[in-house]
C-alpha cells in the first residue's frame, strides 16, 4: 500500500515511523514532512489547505490510505472531500471537528449529555463578560477564546483586573483574531490533568493507552504554555477503573451525540481531562492524535498502526485488539532557545546519527530540516527524544542520557518530564 501522512510534527514523524513498521506498507510520501520524516518518507510540498492538490496528488499517486495529523486540514472538510470521491482517509467529518475547533460547541454539547466539565458562561460582549465577572467575583477563572488558537487560547487570571484586560485583549484588540468573536468564562479547576485518546469507527471505541503531556515551558509546570514538552505513557493517574469511568461518562456519550447529531464520529477522540477530587471532568476536546502524546504512546504499540486505522475507517474496530508493551515510554522535547516568545533557527543539529543504532531510543524530529547531509533547526519545538524502559525510570534515563548526545546553539528541554509519575510512585526526581 502507499500511504500519505499530512503534517510536519512530532507527531507525525512518529506516526510515519510506526507506519513504516507495517508490513502492508510499500512506500509513505508526508505533506510536508521536515527533516527526520525525509528519512523514511518522500517529502511532498503542497499546501496544507489545498484540499484540491491533495486529491490530485492521491489520485495520481495512487495513495491506498491517508492519515492526517494537524487539525487545519481536518476544519476544512478533507474528510469529506476525500470521502465524496471513494479515496480512503481516517478522520471525522467537518460537522465533527466542531468539538475541537469551537469550544462553545463542546461545552454546550455536554451540557446537554452531562458530560462533566467546569461550569461555564459565553459571551459574544466584552463588557457583559466583564460586568458577569465582577458580579461572580470568583477568582482565580478561565477565560477561553471560541475558535482555534494553536493551543494559545486560553488564559487563567486570579484578579478582577487581569480578567478584565484579557477579555479586552481576546475582544476588543483581538489577540486570537476572530476566535475573539465569542469567550467562555469557566470554573477553574483543581488536580491532575491526563491525555484520554480513543480510536472510533462509530460504533466501536477503542482506547488506546494513557498519557500525561507537559504543557509549561519550565520544570514543575512553571512560567507560560507552550505545545507540549514532553510526555509520557502510561500514568499511573489513570487507574483501569477510572479509565472505565472516563469511557461511560465522557466519551461514550459523547460519541453517542455526535451520532444522533451528524449521523457518526470516526476518527481519533481526545479528551484532556482534568482529575478532580470530584472525579474526571473535561477540558477540551481534540479531533486528532495529541502531539506530544502520540510520540510516547506509539512507540508502546505492538499492534500494526496501519490495519486498526484501515478498521477504523471501514468500521471494522471490533475486530481489533491492541497490543501494548507492558513497560513506559518518555518523550522529551528539545526547542529553540527562546520558545514559546521569540528565537532563531537554522541552527545545526549535531549527534543525531550516534543515537540511529541505540536500542529502544528514537528522535522524532518536529521542527527541522535537512539541507544535504546535515539538520537544522526550523522552528521552537525541534527534537522529541523517545525512549521505552521497563519502568519510568528507566525510559527516562534512557532518553535523558540520549539528549546529552545531540547539540544545537541554544537548546533547551525540560528536566523534569514524568515528574508527577514518579511522585506517585514516591520517587525523588
Ligand atoms: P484547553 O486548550 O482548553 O485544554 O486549555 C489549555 C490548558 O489550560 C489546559 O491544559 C489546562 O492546563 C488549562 N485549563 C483549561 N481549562 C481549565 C479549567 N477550567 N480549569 C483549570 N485549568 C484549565
Ligand atoms: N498535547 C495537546 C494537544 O495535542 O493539543
Amino acid at each position: 500500500m502507499n500511504i500519505l501522512v499530512i503534517g510536519s510534527g512530532g507527531r507525525e514523524h512518529a506516526l510515519c515511523w510506526k507506519i513504516a513498521q507495517s508490513n502492508l506498507v510499500d512506500k509513505i510520501f508526508c505533506v510536508p514532512g521536515n527533516g527526520g520524516i525525509s528519512e523514511i518518507a518522500e517529502l511532498v510540498s503542497i499546501k496544507l489547505d489545498d484540499i484540491k492538490g491533495l486529491i490530485n496528488f492521491v489520485k495520481e499517486n495512487k495513495i491506498d490510505f491517508t492519515i492526517v495529523g494537524p487539525e487545519a486540514p481536518l476544519v476544512i472538510g478533507i474528510v469529506d472531500e476525500f470521502t465524496k470521491l471513494g479515496l480512503k482517509i481516517f478522520g471525522p467529518a467537518k460537522k465533527a471537528v466542531q468539538l475541537e475547533a469551537s469550544k462553545v460547541f463542546a461545552k454546550e454539547l455536554m451540557k446537554k449529555t452531562g458530560v462533566p466539565t467546569a461550569d461555564f458562561e459565553v459571551f459574544d460582549n466584552s463588557q457583559k463578560a466583564i460586568a458577569y465577572l465582577k458580579e461572580k467575583n470568583t477568582f482565580p477563572i478561565v477565560i477561553k477564546a471560541d475558535g482555534l488558537c494553536a493551543g494559545k487560547g486560553v488564559i487563567i487570571t486570579g484578579s478582577f483586573d487581569d480578567a478584565k484586560v484579557a477579555i479586552k485583549q481576546i475582544m476588543e484588540d483581538r489577540i486570537f483574531g476572530d476566535a475573539g468573536d465569542r469567550i467562555i468564562i469557566e470554573e477553574c479547576l483543581l488536580g491532575e490533568e491526563a491525555s484520554i485518546i480513543v480510536f472510533s469507527d462509530g460504533e466501536t471505541i477503542i482506547p488506546l493507552a494513557t498519557s500525561q503531556d507537559h504543557k509549561r515551558i519550565f520544570d514543575n509546570d512553571k512560567g507560560p504554555n507552550t505545545g507540549g514538552m514532553g510526555a509520557y505513557s502510561p500514568t499511573g493517574l489513570i487507574t483501569e477503573e477510572l479509565e472505565k469511568e472516563i469511557m461511560r461518562k465522557i466519551i461514550i456519550p459523547v460519541i453517542d451525540e455526535m451520532k444522533k447529531e451528524i449521523n457518526s464520529y470516526k476518527g481519533v477522540l481526545y479528551a484532556g481531562i482534568m482529575v478532580t477530587e470530584k472525579g474526571p471532568f473535561v477540558l477540551e476536546f481534540n479531533v486528532r492524535f495529541g502531539d506530544p502524546e502520540t510520540q510516547a504512546i506509539l512507540p508502546r504499540l505492538k499492534s500494526d498502526l496501519v490495519e486498526v486505522l484501515i478498521a477504523g475507517s471501514k468500521g471494522t474496530l471490533d475486530k481489533i485488539k491492541l497490543e501494548w508493551d507492558k513497560g513506559s515510554c518518555v518523550s522529551i522535547v528539545v526547542s529553540s532557545g527562546g520558545y514559546p516568545g521569540t528565537f532563531e533557527t537554522g541552527k545545526e543539529i549535531t549527534g543525531l546519527e550516534k543515537l540511529k543504532e541505540e536500542k529502544n531510543v528514537a528522535v522524532f524530529h518536529a521542527g527541522t530540516k535537512k539541507q544535504g547531509n546535515k539538520i537544522f533547526t526550523s522552528s521552537g519545538r525541534v527534537l522529541n527524544v523517545t525512549a521505552l524502559g521497563d519502568t519510568i525510570q528507566d525510559a527516562r534515563k534512557k532518553a535523558y542520557s540520549a539528549i546529552e548526545k545531540i547539540y544545537f546553539e541554544g537548546m533547551y528541554f525540560r528536566r523534569d518530564i514524568g515528574f508527577r509519575e514518579l511522585k506517585r510512585r514516591l520517587i525523588n526526581v
